[in-house]
């Protein structure tokens, strides 16, 4: 079967689209999606590589320190004052960024190392220092940013383009290394503000303004110009139907549930003191680093912190995050799987976890998301993929060891790992 051969060639891909693998009802071309993405020409490099500003007693914040849990108490001023350390700083022409504001910004204040080059530890103390993200989901987030697009073995990986030679271990033997550009992998399609894959010709991770004004002008009508839950849900089910009528090669995997939890940092982490405060226009100019220019047309930027914010106060935990996933996806419920030609779709017909016939069931829980982004992340492969190459087994542990401490009570079914 030229399908499952081609899923053999990639290591990498193999750990992400088991499942793909065994797709009776999916033409065999949506397997192209699995392939690494054609690496950029050309990747900035910074030679002069700094680590994250290191933790200074002075100026705690949660306290994060070394990939650790942090106090998980929010509602503190960044950068605080006189934290010169943690002040913006643009981006040089040496330094990657890359498809999420998030991380841009955290880089642009050195939570994470200015080149964008960074690691397992710096993404879970950034995420909790800068915007109170609970722990357990730093934790995800970071694990599966590291095990679909960087380097287990280092811990290293490119917020941006493929810089292998910088996060590898070996300098790259096992593998291309994409970073977060890789497409399919953490990156997908229907993107709030980034094109999709197939449609910039395998390259678009870069903000593009027309999206943030049609983004903008859904919040207008739903919600008064606020990016607020109802916003983004309504935006999000525009970005699907319009990948659907335009993209040839859309997919829509359930790895996708991960671009409404992305949504949902706009109105959760985002506003001054998250959800207390207001998910405005200023608001996300600042995050996605975009502004107007006399055409009315929106032009990308570096990602900012605004003037005088507060991060959350209670943290943003794996709970919370899964809750605002199902809360968007049920206002407008999607079929998972993919084009096989424009206007052309096939929901994926067998299961993965809660999904059945393309879909999630009418009684999903916020904790059976939960345990689906596990499976994801710990990417159960079939025993008869992992003979290949021994890779997956290790990403698998690897994952495994990472996340297994946090899902101990979360009710799912954990992959074995070494360690436990
Ligand atoms: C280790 C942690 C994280 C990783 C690895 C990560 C990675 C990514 C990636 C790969 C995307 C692109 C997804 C797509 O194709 O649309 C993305 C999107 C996004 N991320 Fe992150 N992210 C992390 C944490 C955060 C945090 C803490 C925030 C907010 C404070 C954030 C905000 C966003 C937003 C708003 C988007 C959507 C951008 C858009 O679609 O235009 N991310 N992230
Ligand atoms: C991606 O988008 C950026 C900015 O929106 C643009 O400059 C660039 O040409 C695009 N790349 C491709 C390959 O379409
Ligand atoms: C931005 O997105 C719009 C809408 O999908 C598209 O027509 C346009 O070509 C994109 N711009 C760039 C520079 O990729
Ligand atoms: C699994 O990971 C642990 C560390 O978390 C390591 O000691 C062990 O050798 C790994 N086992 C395999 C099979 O990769």
């Amino acid at each position: 079967m030229q399908s499952l051969s081609l899923i053999l060639l990639s290591a990498s891909a193999a750990t992400a689209y088991p499942w793909v693998a065994r797709q009776p009802g999916v033409d065999s071309s949506m397997l192209s999606r699995a392939q690494p993405v054609k690496r950029q020409d050309t990747c900035p490099f910074n030679a002069n590589h700094q680590p994250a500003a290191p933790f200074n007693s002075k100026f705690p914040y949660t306290g994060a320190q070394n990939g650790l849990p942090g106090t998980q108490v929010g509602g503190i001023k960044v950068p605080a004052d006189g934290d010169t350390a943690h002040a913006f700083q643009a981006p040089g022409p040496n330094d990657i960024r890359g498809p999420c504001p998030g991380l841009n910004a955290a880089a642009n204040h050195n939570f994470l190392a200015r080149d964008g080059v960074t690691t397992f530890a710096e993404l879970v103390d950034a995420q909790q220092n800068l915007y109170n993200v609970g722990y357990d989901l730093a934790t995800l987030l970071a694990t599966l940013g590291v095990a679909l697009d960087g380097d287990i073995g280092t811990g290293k990986l490119s917020i941006g383009c493929d810089a292998t030679s910088r996060t590898a271990s070996l300098g790259g033997v096992l593998g291309r290394q994409p970073g977060l550009n890789g497409h399919n992998k953490f990156e997908a399609d229907t993107s709030l503000t980034r094109n999709d894959y197939f449609l910039a010709n395998g390259d678009n991770y870069s903000f593009n303004g027309t999206l943030f004004g049609n983004m903008k002008a859904v919040a207008d009508r739903v919600s008064g110009g606020n990016f607020d839950r109802n916003a983004l849900a309504a935006y999000r089910s525009q970005r699907y139907d319009e990948s659907v009528q335009e993209n040839p090669n859309f997919f829509f995997g359930p790895l996708s549930l991960l671009l409404f939890g992305a949504s949902s940092f706009l109105y959760e982490l985002f506003p001054s003191y998250g959800p207390e405060g207001v998910p405005d226009l200023a608001t996300m100019k600042s995050f996605f680093g975009t502004s107007q220019d006399s055409n009315g047309n929106w032009q990308a930027g570096p990602e900012k912190i605004p003037a005088n914010w507060f991060n959350r106060r209670a943290a943003y935990t794996n709970n919370d995050v899964t809750l605002e996933i199902l809360a968007q996806y049920v206002q407008y419920p999607k079929l998972f799987g993919g084009n096989v030609g424009t206007n052309n779709f096939d929901a994926l017909s067998t299961p993965f976890g809660i999904i059945r016939d393309g879909k999630l069931p009418d009684d999903a829980t916020a904790g059976d998301i939960l345990c689906l982004l596990y499976q994801l992340a710990t990417s159960s492969v079939p025993s008869s993929l992992t003979t290949v190459t021994n890779i997956p087994l290790s990403l698998i542990n690897w994952s495994a060891g990472k996340l297994n401490p946090n899902f101990k009570n979360a009710g799912c079914a954990l992959a074995p790992d070494q360690t436990s």
